[in-house]
């Protein structure tokens, strides 16, 4: 195996499947199953997960809501992501435990690093709601912060395009996929791969980012077996 110990990075708009809006069961579902297959193989699986399905804070702020009023929602919206995403993993018979960064004890486990390695160690996926807990940081912020927290040794993040282009592979055709990437070529060329404070915190830190798409059955599996998946960035 290519990876011991991995975050995983999936939005929340990944969750909604063919829907405008929520939760798609089936979408939902058929992640819990990629996700059982890799911890099967001992892979120590961290989730991130986002809350756009549900709540962006920067959407209500565009609509003159108050952007910390906002970010909150979409913290919470994260919650019910893991909430939906450990109750998936668990009809699998997958050990998880979720752990929010924002105090809601009565559902969940508070962020405790500590706590959530030994979880890992065990074998259970450990998921991390509430973003980092603060307004003004992105859940891509949270699963960079994350993977540093225990260590990953890459974070994956899952979207429905299988990597970083030249140029935005759903508007032209002939958009060319970089299979590695440095961390100062993305900058230099202007690609998005993510916000600035998650990528500047993962450069730092050289922690390898994987762009790969998760909407393809048995991705994430060759992923983590060391298959060339998706666009790697590193330094
Ligand atoms: P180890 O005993 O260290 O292997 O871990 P554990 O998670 O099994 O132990 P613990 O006794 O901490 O937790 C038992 C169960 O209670 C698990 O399902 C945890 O997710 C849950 N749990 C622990 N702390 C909290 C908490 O603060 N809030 C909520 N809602 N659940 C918690």
């Amino acid at each position: 195996m290519q990876y011991k110990r991995i975050l995983l990075k999936l939005s929340g708009e990944a969750l909604m499947g063919e829907r405008q809006y929520g939760i798609d069961p089936k979408r939902l579902a058929e992640y819990a199953k990629e996700i059982k297959e890799v911890v099967q193989k001992g892979i120590e699986v961290a989730i991130v997960i986002g809350g756009g399905n549900i709540f962006r804070g920067v959407a209500g702020a565009a609509n003159g809501m108050d952007r910390v009023q906002g970010d909150h929602m979409g913290m919470l919206a994260t919650c019910i992501n893991g909430l939906a995403l450990q109750s998936a993993l668990e009809d699998e018979d997958v050990h998880t435990r979720l752990q929010t960064a924002l105090e809601i004890k009565e559902v969940a486990e508070p962020y405790i690093k500590r706590k959530a390695i030994r979880h890992l160690e065990k074998g259970r996926v450990v998921i991390f709601g509430a973003g980092t807990g603060n307004p003004y940081f992105t859940t891509d912020t949270a699963a960079v912060l994350r993977a540093i927290e225990i260590d990953a040794d890459a974070i994956l993040k899952g979207t429905r395009v299988d990597g970083i282009y030249d140029v935005d592979p759903e508007k032209n055709k002939d958009a060319v996929k970089f299979e590695s990437i440095t961390f100062k070529d993305v900058i230099k060329k202007g690609l998005k791969v993510m916000d600035m404070t998650a990528f500047t915190l993962s450069e730092e830190n050289k922690l390898p980012i994987i762009v790969f798409d998760m909407n393809t059955n048995g991705n994430l599996m060759k992923l983590v077996s060391g298959e060339k998946i998706g666009t790697i960035v590193n330094t």
